[in-house]
């Protein structure tokens, strides 16, 4: 799970597991500063990512996250699917961007997870979706998933898209 700060990736992983707190939640942006690894079914790890973007931490952290991140997504040989998550209600930042043609460059198997749905009206859903995907540029065939860690919408199908990417 990859995405700016304050995205809401460990909410989306509390929601995923329907359980609170697992994953700290935070409304400071910068709550997560290291890669958590979730266990799950003793079959695979969902791994939380610290998020990029905000501006109050140290520079000097920002660049070890940066670095620690880049890694992670650039050698993980087992690395099945990265999910870049994005804010329904904002268009996709300068970071978001280089971190969607990142995953695309180098082939990375990904999907966009489109967050925080239940913080504007579903008529705006799909006007919203549209900046996101010109934004960003996204790739035809890429899942983009509707997600909001407050209904739950989006779970299933989150849910049904990571099974896809596992070896059988
Ligand atoms: P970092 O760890 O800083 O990278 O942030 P994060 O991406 O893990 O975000 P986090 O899950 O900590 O959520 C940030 C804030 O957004 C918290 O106040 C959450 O309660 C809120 N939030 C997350 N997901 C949702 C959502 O689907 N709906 C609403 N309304 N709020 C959400
Ligand atoms: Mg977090």
């Amino acid at each position: 799970m990859a995405g700016r700060s304050n995205v809401g990736k460990s909410s989306l992983i509390n929601k995923m597991l329907n359980r609170r707190g697992v994953a700290r939640v935070s409304a400071t942006p910068g709550k997560t500063q290291q890669l958590n690894y979730f266990l799950i079914n003793n079959e695979f790890h969902l791994v939380d990512l610290p998020g990029y973007g905000f501006a109050k931490v140290p520079i000097d952290v920002k660049r070890q996250w940066g670095k620690m991140v880049e890694t992670y997504l650039g050698r993980r040989d087992n690395l099945r699917l990265v999910l870049q998550l994005v804010d329904i209600r904002h268009a996709p930042s300068k970071e978001d961007v280089e971190m969607y043609q990142y995953l695309a460059h180098y082939g990375r198997p990904h999907g966009i997870v489109v967050t925080k749905a239940d913080k504007i009206s579903r008529g705006q859903y799909q006007k919203h979706i549209k900046v996101i995907k010109e934004t960003l540029k996204v790739l035809p065939n890429t899942p983009i998933i509707l997600t909001s860690s407050e209904t739950a919408l989006g779970r299933d199908e989150l849910w049904n898209l990571i099974e896809q990417h596992l070896i059988p």
